[in-house]
């Protein structure tokens, strides 16, 4: 069975030992997904793998056979950028751009893992109905991506005003209110 890439199967490399990571990169030229460490420490390469997210250096690609896998060239559609892309266009959540492609893709796994109650080492409340998404939820659960130019408090607003609320209801990018 071919893996889905951004919509589109794709047959899985002859070679067992090709990580996700090459095969987009390499294979096909989706060279939206950055190269970092090449060991998992740097959050670049992040991709969405049926909504989850995960560092596809570490990935081979072999293992998603049959799986859906969305690259940042994936989420945007007929041209129009997705919510948290123009979020981080409005609040200058990028610099040299390198960290990116994987800050978000991460963010909005990060986002479905809050709508699915999944806590992280700061929530304060194991019992109740939802999960707060604030500055320090936030800071914890984008750990795993790195940002060597320092963008991280454009990165914090971009994707509070996006997913303050939720995943499902995405703000208008731009209400500055929503970023507190
Ligand atoms: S390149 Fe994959 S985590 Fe750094
Ligand atoms: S914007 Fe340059 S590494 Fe993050």
């Amino acid at each position: 069975m071919p893996i889905k890439i951004n919509g589109s199967p794709v047959p899985l490399p002859s070679d067992p030992r090709v990580s996700l990571l090459d095969l987009l990169r390499e294979d096909l030229h989706l060279s939206g997904t950055k190269v970092g460490c090449n060991q998992g420490a740097c959050g670049a390469c992040t991709v969405l793998v049926d909504g989850e997210r995960i560092v596809s250096c570490l990935a081979l690609a072999v293992q998603y056979d049959g799986r859906e896998i969305t690259t940042i060239e994936g989420l945007t559609e007929n041209g129009v950028l997705h919510p948290l892309q123009a979020a981080f266009v409005e609040h200058d959540g990028f610099q040299c751009g390198y960290c990116t492609p994987g800050q978000i893709c991460s963010a909005i796994g990060m986002a479905a893992e809050i709508a699915r109650g999944i806590p992280s080492h700061v929530t304060g409340n194991l019992s109740g109905d939802s999960i707060a998404l604030d500055r320090d939820e936030l800071r914890e659960r984008m750990s795993g991506n790195l940002c060597r130019c320092g963008a991280h408090n454009g990165i914090v607003d971009a994707i509070l005003n996006v997913f303050a609320d939720g995943p499902s209801q995405f703000r208008q990018a731009g209400t500055p209110e929503a970023a507190q």
